[in-house]
């Protein structure tokens, strides 16, 4: 497998994307603090730019959400320190970088909606719709793709290719 030389999403278009979904996002949770909760590794890079396209008070907190079962994502999802986020009567904006069969991040908001919080969006970067499995949509998206596996920008290929500016494909 190789990254494709051009890339699927530029990074002036990410740019672009991300600063118009901080405006919304910013908009719509006015006067309310939200909790940014992004989905480590993968929305690192994207949360750490979107937060500052929001120009409104807010917290920031990371979650590690895990599916289990070797390659295979079963939809059974381990959360590293769910204990230590204080969620309860929070607006929670979950941050992730990719729904493909939604199972993480169905998983993870039936896990984050039994802490009791005021309300609870999910936010992906990039949205898979043609592998969904469990139904889920994401309140604010950045991009709808075509089912590729995809790096860059915060998305890895075995740990790899985080660091890219754009949105690349894998291909053979
Ligand atoms: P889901 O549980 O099938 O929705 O998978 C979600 C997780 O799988 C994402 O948070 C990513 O970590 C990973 N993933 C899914 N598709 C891709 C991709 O195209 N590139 C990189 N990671 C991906
Ligand atoms: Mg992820």
């Amino acid at each position: 497998m190789r990254v494709s030389e051009c890339p699927l999403i530029p990074a002036a278009s990410i740019a672009a994307r991300v600063s118009a979904l901080g405006m919304k996002l910013g908009g719509d949770y006015d006067g309310r603090r939200p909790l940014l909760l992004g989905v480590l590794k993968g929305a690192s890079l994207f949360l750490a730019d979107l937060a500052r396209a929001m120009p409104i008070d807010l917290e920031l907190d990371f979650v590690h959400a895990r599916s289990y079962a070797g390659d295979r994502s079963t939809g059974s999802v381990a959360l590293s320190r769910a204990e230590d986020m204080a969620v309860r009567g929070r607006d929670v904006i979950v941050v992730e970088d990719i729904i493909d069969t939604g199972r993480t991040a169905g998983a993870l908001l039936e896990r984050l909606r039994e802490l009791g919080p005021a309300s609870l969006a999910l936010c992906a970067l990039l949205d898979k719709p043609s592998r969904r499995v469990v139904e889920i949509e994401p309140d604010y998206t950045g991009f709808s793709i075509e089912d590729h596996f995809v790096v860059g920008y915060g998305l890895d290929y075995d740990g790899l290719h985080r660091n890219l500016p754009a949105i690349h494909v894998m291909e053979p």
